[in-house]
Order: C-alpha cells, then structure tokens, then sequence
C-alpha cells in the first residue's frame, strides 16, 4: 500500500470559498456512457461557462468504440445541450472547453491503451499546459475498476511530475469483504488520500447546507439530541421505476443503491456530533464516528425493523405501468427490494433510543428527497381535551429536493374569540431566499477533487463502516422468499413499513 505524507495544499481552502483550481487533465473512463453524458460534461461545461476552470485544461474520454477527437466533441455538444438544467448554452464558451476534449479509443483490460493514454497525456501536457496534473475518472463497470487501476499503475501513469488522483463511482464493493478488496487493489496505485469515492448525495447543496444549519447557528443545536427529539424520518421517494437498468438494477436492490451510501450519509450528516474545523479528515472522522456507531441488527431484530418491497403494475393517471418483474431483462420470478425502509439506533450518548426510520422507493408517489425531525410534544396540553390537530408535535422538514428548504411546523391560534390552534410552517425556500442557482452535486465534487478536497468524498473506513450495518440485513432478506410484488406502482411502499412504524406509535410522513 502507497503511504502520503498530508502535505500543504496551496489549492485547498477548507471553507472553500473561492478556490483557485490548478491545471489538470481529466481522464474519464467510460466516455460513451450515461453518467458522462448525464453529469459529468453538463457540470464541466457549467464550470467552463461560470469560469471556474483553468486555462491550462483537457479531458480525454475513453471508450471501446472509435471515434475521432471532432465526434467525441459533437457527441459531447449533444449531451450538453439535452442534459444541461439552468444553464445558457454559450457557443464561444462551448468552443474554448471543446478544444480541450480529446478522445481515446481502446480496452480498458489490455496494457496497449495505458501506453497510448501515456503517450497522449504526455502531447496534451505540453500542448495545453495542464502541468501533469491528472484526475483519473471510472465511469465504468464496477468489475473493471481494479483492471483500470492496475492498468493505470503498470503505465506509471499514478506518479508525474504534478499530481495524480482517481475518483471511484459507488457501488463500492457489494458487501464489507468485496469493499476492502476493492480498496486494497486501489491503494497498490493510489494511496487513501488520492482516492476520491463519490457519493453524489453529499454533493448536494442541501445536504451541505445541514452543517450550516446544524453549526452556524446557536439555537437549534442545544435541541439536536435524545432529550428533545422523539424520532428522525428520512425519505428518498423516486417516481420513476428502474428505466432501463432493470438487469443491473435486479442484482443490487434499493438498500444497496441508496441506503447503503447515500442515506447513511444524509444520516450520519444530520446525526455527527460537531467537527472541530471543516477540514476534510475532520468532518470525515465525525461522519465516519457516526456511522460506526449506527447499532448492527441481530436477524430477530432485522426481521422487525427492516422492510423491503417491491412494485408491482398498476393503472397510473390512464396509463398502464409495468411491474418490476415485468420490466425488461428482469426475471418474473426477480427477490429484488425496489422499496426499504429499515429502522435504525444510534448507540451514542446523543442518540440512543431514538428511532431514525430510513426509506427509499422507485415508483412511489413522486419524487421527494427529505428529512423530517419530530420533536417531543409539548409535556401537557392546556388547550384542548388531548386529541385533534392542536396536539401535533414540532416538525423540523429539510427538503433536499427539489423544492430545496427548511421548514418548521409548529402550532398557532387560529383567529377568533375561542383558543384553537392549528399547525403552521415557517419557510425557507433556497429559491427565493438566495435567488441564484445552486450548482449541480458533480460541478461541487469534480470542482474539489481537482483541487484535493476530499470532505464531501467517503472514505475507506466509511464505506466499511456502512457495510456493517447494511450487510446482515441483505444476508437476511436473501434467505428469505418474499411474496413480492406487495406495493402497487404510484404508491407509498408496502403496509408492513406503516405497521413498523406504528409499533411505536409513530407514522411516515406523507411529503
Ligand atoms: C443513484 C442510484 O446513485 O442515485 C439511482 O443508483 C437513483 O438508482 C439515484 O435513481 C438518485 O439520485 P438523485 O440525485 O436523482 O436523487
């Protein structure tokens, strides 16, 4: 394993304000694929056309099929414009980034591509003056991460004379064992601090935002522990259903592709107890702090608190949609939970015994990512007999999208001679309160990773730590034969997740 000494970076501004970022080539590994055309040049254009790239600039994609330097581009152009939100197209701002994007055809598992992306880098180096800084990018399989790594490796090409780091798109192993093998045959070419493992949810400005809430702020933090807040609900509802991914999808399931990385990083970012600076170790030692402390579940324990569905058809506004089993190249016999939503303790002083109820679904409702934070209720109730909505707890709602804000229900008189009260909201909405546009997850994290800051990245020990909570509840659900489908299409997940709830005496929130 590779060791690096921390050094000084002259690049880092842990408040990162605005940062100057330095000279560099990207090099994304699967160039043809959806998540390039997707994310990744929409946010690079975006940071082109906001000026927030250096001059000396390139990318060179990389993909199986020829193409030329000028299709790449055009290609490219394509995707930019179809996949772009909020953003103007600029023809001469298109133009300037477009000289930089350059193009490699070949397969990734044999060592003639690493030559020839030796000799490239070495061309555009100079004729770019990128400085021989290189931020290697997989958008690939991830079965084809080590081979690329070593690949990487074997060239030399992890060591120039600027430097050399590698962003890795989750799924990051598929269980505690297969994480550390993937991290082990990273750290033969990269050490710990080069490696950049993406989760696009911490990217979020929202999910940044709730350490500003949290830390920036004196009066919610005293409230922000077991004494006052009865129980934490969050919700990642997705409308749409597995589109076209239903053979990956089959194999991997709802708690692998967003509870394991994505919610438990929204959770331990509301949970974590306060870094002492914003520097990238400290915020990631109280992330990773938190997610060890996260209670492992005996399979007594799982079979309670932890339940996944799966849809099945239904008649959705006239229109006829599909089941899982019936979407295209899933099995119709498939075991996969497409919905879960799973109960977790966290067993520190701040937390214990309160219930963080965890949910995610492809073809719920609609598409809201949120967290809700229900405080105690008020100890006695003098104005009313004890039921009906003047009984409603405070809820704290941080709506991570879309409709990005904060709000916090609490009870008000409602006019008139008689004293009843009834919920109301007090609302901070992103959009009208700062009135300029958020910049996407991936222009956030490519931005850091080309200026080596890693606090919005997970870590080798977070993604192990994640695994630890998340791998006995698939060891359980695997053995199990599920009467699936048990949630039709367009609705909130199976009944069983309500009956979970209600054992304690709680209910989801419909967002
Ligand atoms: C991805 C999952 O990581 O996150 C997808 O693989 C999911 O299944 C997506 O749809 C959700 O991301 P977002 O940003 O749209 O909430």
């Amino acid at each position: 394993m590779l060791v690096s000494m921390p050094a000084e970076n002259p690049f880092q501004d842990p408040l990162r304000f605005e940062r100057r970022v330095p000279e560099c080539t990207i090099v994304i590994f699967g160039a043809n694929g959806d998540l390039t055309k997707r994310k990744l040049m929409p946010a690079l254009y975006r940071l082109a056309y906001d000026r927030r790239l250096p001059s000396g600039f390139a990318v060179i994609g990389i993909s199986r099929t020829p193409l030329s330097d000028d299709r790449f581009r055009q290609n490219m152009l394509e995707a930019v414009k179809q996949f772009s939100e909020n953003t103007r197209f600029d023809e001469d701002v298109w133009n300037t980034f477009a000289a930089g994007l350059f193009y490699l055809a070949g397969d990734i598992g044999g060592p003639d591509l690493y030559q020839r992306l030796a000799a490239k880098l070495e061309e555009i180096e100079s004729a770019r003056k990128t400085g021989g800084n290189v931020l290697f990018y997989l958008s690939i399989q991830p079965g084809q991460y080590a081979t690329t790594a070593a690949g990487i490796g074997a060239a030399g090409l992890n060591r120039g004379n600027g430097w050399r780091r590698i962003i890795v798109e989750k799924p990051f192993g598929h269980d505690g064992a297969s994480a550390r093998e993937l991290s082990d045959r990273l750290h033969e070419v990269f050490p710990e601090s080069e490696v950049y493992r993406i989760d696009h949810y911490l990217g979020k400005e929202t999910v940044q935002n709730i350490l500003a809430f949290r830390f920036g702020n004196g009066i919610f933090e005293p409230l922000w522990n077991r004494r006052y807040v009865n129980h934490v609900q969050i919700t990642a509802a997705e409308s749409i259903g597995v589109e076209g991914r239903g053979e990956f999808y089959q194999s991997v399931g709802a708690l692998a592709d967003m509870i394991q990385n994505h919610l438990l990083q929204v959770m331990a970012t509301i949970a974590m107890e306060p870094s002492a600076s914003f520097h990238a170790d400290a915020v990631r030692d109280e992330r990773a702090k938190l997610l060890r402390s996260i209670k492992p579940m005996t399979t007594d324990e799982i079979r309670l608190n932890a339940v996944p569905g799966q849809y099945g058809p239904a008649r959705i506004g006239g229109q006829d949609v599909k089941g899982f089993r019936q979407e295209d190249r899933v099995s119709p016999a498939a075991q996969t939970d497409t919905y879960a939503a799973i109960t977790f303790f966290i067993e520190n002083w701040r937390w214990a015994g309160i219930p963080f109820y965890v949910r995610t679904g492809k073809r719920l409702p609609k598409r809201i990512t949120e967290i809700a934070i229900q405080f105690n209720r008020a100890p006695l109730t003098i104005f009313n007999d004890g039921g009906g909505e003047e009984c409603v707890p405070n809820l704290l709602i941080v709506r991570i999208q879309p409709d990005e804000g904060i709000s916090l229900k609490f009870l008000s008189k409602r006019p008139g001679s008689g004293m009843k009260l009834r919920p109301v909201s007090m609302d901070f909405s992103y959009g009208s309160s700062f009135g300029e546009r958020s910049p996407s997850a991936y222009e956030t994290l490519l931005l850091d990773a080309m200026t080596g800051d890693a606090t919005l990245y997970t870590r080798q020990d977070m993604v192990e730590a994640s695994w630890a909570v998340v791998e006995p509840i698939q060891k359980v659900w695997r053995e199990v034969k599920f009467d699936f489908p048990n949630y039709p299409a367009g609705t909130w997940g199976p009944p069983a997740a309500d009956a979970m709830l209600a054992r304690r005496g709680h209910a989801w929130r419909i967002p």
